[in-house]
């Protein structure tokens, strides 16, 4: 037997002893596991859900369990609180928090807000609570063109992502002014990436998420949320795609369509702070009871109104 071969069999060895240990600890704590789409390929097999910010915010609100343990990154944990606070809320790993996120504080939105006084403030879900308590309506990358469309006001402040204001700015007859942020990992896409892999797989259909800045989006065929990305794939009859975003979907692409091909546009895309969490990370949190979510109420009930806005606008 080789090294190569002895060392990826201790591997497989731990991963399933990990995973015995969560679905012990599962029982135990009686809690249910959900997993962004980001998540790595482990961790998605153990979840007991996994899809995009919308899909699990969705998920979240029907939760009967003692406890969700959130694989993904602070603000998606934050949402599941805000809207079932009644459930305890382990977060996957303590220092999994999204870089845009982390980019607005409340001071900054209150700032903004002083500036643009009649527009509306449309928060993209990647915001910490108390920018969500700040906003009118949040939204995330699956509807962020129908919650703007729902909204009588013309002028529309949106936070914090330039790119995905941009993309509704396209596609809505409304003024949008952007906050200036971004992602760290979907802004290592280049229009170069599309026409290279273009090049080689000519037939396949190129699909980006709408972090991606506006000249990568301009070459894509469609601009999509990941689990929007996830059925389109399914549904269509090409068998070969070009991917531009997170790494992680590929593995949930590649187990439901096992017959199809999938290149990722380029290896950057890979998000730090989501590759965080381990089957080992997991077990510890749920082991210590650790990481667990906590919002001031005044917040919380303040930004499940915004949340709440954007889940029935459909
Ligand atoms: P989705 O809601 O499309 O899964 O995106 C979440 C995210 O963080 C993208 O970077
Ligand atoms: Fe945040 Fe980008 Fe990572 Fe999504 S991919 S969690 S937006 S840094």
């Amino acid at each position: 037997m080789t090294t190569a071969t002895i060392s990826e069999e201790i591997l497989q060895r731990e991963q399933t002893e990990l995973q015995e240990m969560i679905l012990h600890l599962k029982k135990k704590l009686n809690a249910v596991i959900v997993a962004h789409n980001y998540q790595r390929p482990e961790v998605q097999d153990i979840a007991d859900f996994i899809g995009d910010s919308l899909e699990l915010a969705r998920k979240c609100t029907q939760v009967e369990a003692d406890v969700i343990v959130f694989c993904g990154v602070d603000f998606m944990a934050e949402n599941a609180k805000i809207l079932n606070p009644s459930r305890i809320v382990l977060l996957s790993e303590g220092r999994a928090f999204c870089p845009m996120a982390q980019m607005i504080d409340g001071d900054d939105l209150r700032e903004w807000k002083e500036r643009y006084p009649q527009a509306a403030v449309v928060c993209y879900v990647n915001t910490p609570a108390v920018v969500k308590a700040e906003s009118d309506v949040c939204c995330t990358s699956a509807n962020a063109v129908r919650v703007v469309e729902t909204l009588p006001q013309e002028e529309i402040l949106f936070v914090p992502d330039q790119h995905l204001a941009h993309f509704v700015a396209i596609k809505t007859k409304k003024r949008i002014i952007p906050y200036p942020g971004y992602c760290i990992t979907h802004r290592r896409l280049k229009p170069e990436h599309i026409l290279l892999a273009k090049q080689a797989h000519p037939e396949a259909p190129v699909l980006v998420h709408p972090e991606c800045a506006a000249e990568v989006v301009e070459h894509a065929d469609a601009v999509l949320s990941t689990s929007q990305m996830a059925r389109y794939v399914k549904e269509s009859s090409a068998t070969t795609f070009l991917i531009g975003t997170e790494m992680g979907l590929l593995h949930r692409m590649q187990k439901e369509n096992p017959h199809k091909l999938f290149y990722l546009l380029t290896p950057g895309l890979i998000c730090p702070t989501m590759k965080r969490t381990t089957l080992r990370t997991i077990v510890d949190t749920m082991e210590k009871r650790q990481h667990e979510i906590d919002i001031p109420e005044a917040i919380r009930v303040r930004a499940k109104a915004a949340l709440d806005r954007m889940l029935a606008a459909g």
